[in-house]
């Protein structure tokens, strides 16, 4: 079956990142259409409420999520850590305080995704499980919007580590340690396990399978970015 899939001369393969994705699900595609030139392949980039709401209405065949629904059933696999960590701007003076108690955050201006976004569920659970009950009133609907709000003095915000530069200095912000961060959490592949996949998907699953393992070696083909994390420890 595997020689089969491989040599799939047609087909569309149709997948949905969520938004933080973006910054990494092209290197995970590339081989795959290099090798499998008769393939289409569509990628959708939405927030995890409307990545559902595809999945629903089997507009695509695949997600990569954080937070899978429990309607469709689904299979998961899981594909990458996803580490949430808090930032400021660049030179703030929690960058280099060591275990700030989470209750630093109170009276903090926290900024947000918009309310479908699968990081700002996890980040209210995880700051309301912890007894905070964060301001929620500015909202700004995308990753890099907020990380410019966050380098220009706005506020303090939580974002996939994946979302942000190797060094985020270069981009005028730093990762600042507390307790309870970075949140750990992952990304899985999902698809509907009360549909036919298509050969398409399959075989991309079979190719990320086989690449997996080595997903973090040079050469793989499947890379994520090398990052930092900020010094949680003594
Ligand atoms: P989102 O993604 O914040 O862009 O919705 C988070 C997720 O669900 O992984």
């Amino acid at each position: 079956e595997l020689l089969a899939l491989q040599g799939l001369k047609r087909g569309t393969l149709r997948i949905a990142g969520v938004t933080t994705t973006e910054y990494f699900i092209a290197q995970w595609i590339s081989a795959f259409a290099r090798t499998h030139p008769g393939i289409d392949i569509e990628l959708a980039v939405h927030n995890r409420d409307a990545v559902v709401e595809l999945l629903r209405s089997e507009r695509v065949d695949l997600a990569l999520m954080m937070r899978p629904p429990s309607f469709p059933p689904l299979h998961t696999l899981p594909v990458l850590d996803n580490p949430l960590v808090l930032i400021g701007p660049a030179g703030h003076p929690w960058a280099q305080r060591r275990r700030l108690p989470l209750s630093a955050l109170k009276g903090q201006t926290l900024l947000w995704r918009e309310s479908g976004s699968g990081t700002r569920q996890v980040v209210l659970e995880h700051l309301r499980a912890n007894g905070l009950d964060p301001d929620e009133r500015l909202t700004l609907g995308s990753n890099e919007a907020i990380k410019h709000a966050v380098a220009a003095g706005l506020g303090l915000a939580v974002l996939s580590r994946h979302a942000l530069d190797a060094d985020p200095a270069q981009e005028g912000l730093a990762l600042l340690p507390m307790t309870g961060f970075p949140i750990l959490r992952l990304w899985q592949l999902v698809w509907r396990r009360d549909r036919r996949l298509p050969l398409a998907a399959s075989a991309w699953i079979e190719h990320l399978r086989s690449a997996l393992p080595t997903a973090f070696q040079a050469g793989s083909g499947l890379k994520a970015p090398t990052i930092a994390m900020p010094d949680n420890s003594a």
